[in-house]
Parts: C-alpha cells; structure tokens; sequence
C-alpha cells in the first residue's frame, strides 16, 4: 500500500521500518525532522509537512497524546484536510474515546474513513511486529487496512464498528497494566522489608501462578529497579489513567483503583520523575514502607 506515518518515537519508528519491511511504500513525517533519516536510509520518503504524507490510502498517526493528535488532525496542513475522498486515517495512539469520536464524525463529514487500532507492547515489540493491534472501524476499512496491521504486529483484534470501542479497551487495558505494577510494587515491598530475596520471589511467581507477559516483563523491571532510559514514559502512563478516568466518569463508572492510580502518577512525576518508565510508581510502596 501506499501509506504515510507520522510521530516516529519510541513505538512509531518500529512500526513505520515495519512497514517498509513488509513492501509498503511509506512517506514519514515528524514534528523533530532528523528522526526521519534512518527511515529513509530504509527506503522511505520524508514528507515536509503534515499534508506530504497524506497523499496516500492510508496514513497512520502514532502520537503522544490528545493534543498532538488534535494538532496534526485539524491543523490547516492536516490530515483531514488532505487525506484523499475514501483515504483511511489509522489512529494508533493511545487517545481519549471523546477525541476518537470526534474524529470519527471529521473524516466521515469530509468523505474520508477512520480506523482507530491502538496497540498493546513496548517499543521492542513494536520493532520486531510483535504488536498486538485492538481495532474499531467500519468493517469494509478495517479490512482495507488489514496488510498494514500484519505488517506490524503479531495478532489483530476487530472488536467494534465503532472505531473508540478500541480506544475504551486500550485504556482498560493499560489500567489492568498499571495495576499489577501497583501490585507487583507493594508486593516487593512487603516480601523485601521482610527479608525475601526479590528477584527468585519474582522468579518463583513468574514460573508458576502468575505466568503472564505483564508480571514477566514487569516483574523484572521493577526487581532491576532501572527506568531509565524509559520504554513507556511515566507522563504516558498518568495520561493514559487521566483517559481511563475520564471515559469511566463520561459512562458512570466508579473505578476507585483508578483514582489511587492517579495519585501514585502524580507523585511520582512531583517527585522528578518525568524521564522516567511508568513502572516507577512501583518505588514509592518500597518508599513508603521506609525501604
Ligand atoms: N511506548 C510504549 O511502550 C507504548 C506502548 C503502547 C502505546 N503507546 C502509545 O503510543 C503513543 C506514542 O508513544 P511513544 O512511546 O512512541 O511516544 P514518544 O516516543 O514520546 O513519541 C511521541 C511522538 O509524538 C510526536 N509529537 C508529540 N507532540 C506532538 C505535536 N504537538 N505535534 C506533532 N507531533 C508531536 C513526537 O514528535 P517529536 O519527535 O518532535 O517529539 C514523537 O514523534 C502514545 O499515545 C503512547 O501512549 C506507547
């Protein structure tokens, strides 16, 4: 296919080489211009401005946040104003359900198709398509985009018509993330001030009853105690939690964890911890308790 790609960070440089990989012809654009050479030394295009790289079927945005997204959407150079009639936005941040919503009805009021897939998996798995994609769309788009989904992930999920049913999902999931490092933390706390050896604690419950790829990979981040350089950077995570907030209290949901969540991303990033992993907040149990 041919498809642009915009935000080349942590996540969206994997995927976009993925892309080339797999044979697409793909046009990159980032706000911070260097970031698109190694890509073009892989055989991409760089586009100038926004619009350069929408000129395709498709183009994907893999963005920080709300406001990045917002910025390069409804910019006057932006996507919705460039995107061909029948183009396919694919929104792979992590985002609010209420911006999805918006730019559902943007792309359709201007004839366009909106696909929001964001991902699950850290910045290794972006790089060796390993992703696991959960999609809302229209199914006749969806499938239209399916070669760019097996091109950077491992697994694709359509779960919804409706393109922010994924992005509620995404959210949920990365609560249930920063709860078990929540978990994971307390629980080290506990079983080191003890005097229990934490890393063949983690060991022990990793081979065993808590076999998952979160307690894996984050039972031993937390063990190592190094978060930095950061694979998901803690003012991600406190976004992700304020999203997750904001869609429960939009639909009437009481989610108390989320709010204790909250207050531990907001500690963390008071205390210095911007440039951090957000499995950070697992320190301040360990602080706490006077370890
Ligand atoms: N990292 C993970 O483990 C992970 C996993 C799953 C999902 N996610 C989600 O994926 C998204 C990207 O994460 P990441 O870790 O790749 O973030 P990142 O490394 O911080 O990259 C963010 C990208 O957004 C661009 N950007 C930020 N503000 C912008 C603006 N106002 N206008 C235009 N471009 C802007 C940045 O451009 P510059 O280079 O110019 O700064 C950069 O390309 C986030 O929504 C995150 O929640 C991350």
């Amino acid at each position: 296919m041919n498809v642009g790609f915009i935000g080349l960070g942590h996540m969206g440089a994997g995927m976009a080489a993925n892309l080339l990989k797999a044979g697409h012809q793909v046009t990159v654009y980032n706000r911070t211009p260097g970031k698109t050479d190694v890509l073009v030394a892989q055989g991409a295009k760089a586009a100038a401005q926004v619009s350069d790289a929408c000129r395709g079927e498709a183009v994907i945005t893999m963005l920080s946040n709300d406001d990045a997204v917002e910025s390069v959407a409804f910019g006057k150079d932006g996507i919705v104003n460039s995107l061909p009639a029948g183009g396919i936005h694919v929104s792979s941040s992590t985002i609010s359900v209420a911006l999805s919503d918006k730019l559902t009805q943007a792309h359709a009021r201007a004839g366009q198709r909106f696909v929001s897939a964001p991902v699950f998996g850290r910045p290794a798995a972006a790089a060796a398509a390993q992703l696991n994609i959960v999609v809302g769309g229209e199914p006749a788009a969806v499938k239209a985009a399916m070669p760019l989904f097996e091109a950077m992930g491992q697994k694709t999920y359509p779960l919804s018509d409706k393109p922010s049913a994924a992005n509620l999902v995404k959210l949920s999931g990365n609560f249930l993330i920063a709860s078990a490092i929540e978990a994971i933390g307390e629980a080290l706390a506990l079983v080191g001030k003890g005097g229990v050896d934490r890393g063949l604690y983690m060991e022990m419950l990793t081979s065993s009853i808590f076999s998952a790829p979160i307690y894996k990979i984050y039972g031993g981040l937390i063990v190592s105690g190094v978060f930095e350089p950061a694979g998901f950077a803690a003012p991600l995570g406190q976004k992700d939690i304020r999203l997750t907030l904001a869609a429960a209290e939009a639909l009437r949901v009481p989610m108390p964890l989320a709010s204790l969540l909250r207050d531990r991303f907001l500690t963390l990033l008071a205390q210095g911890g911007e440039n951090l992993d957000w499995a950070a907040i697992s320190g301040l149990a360990a602080k706490d308790a006077g370890v």
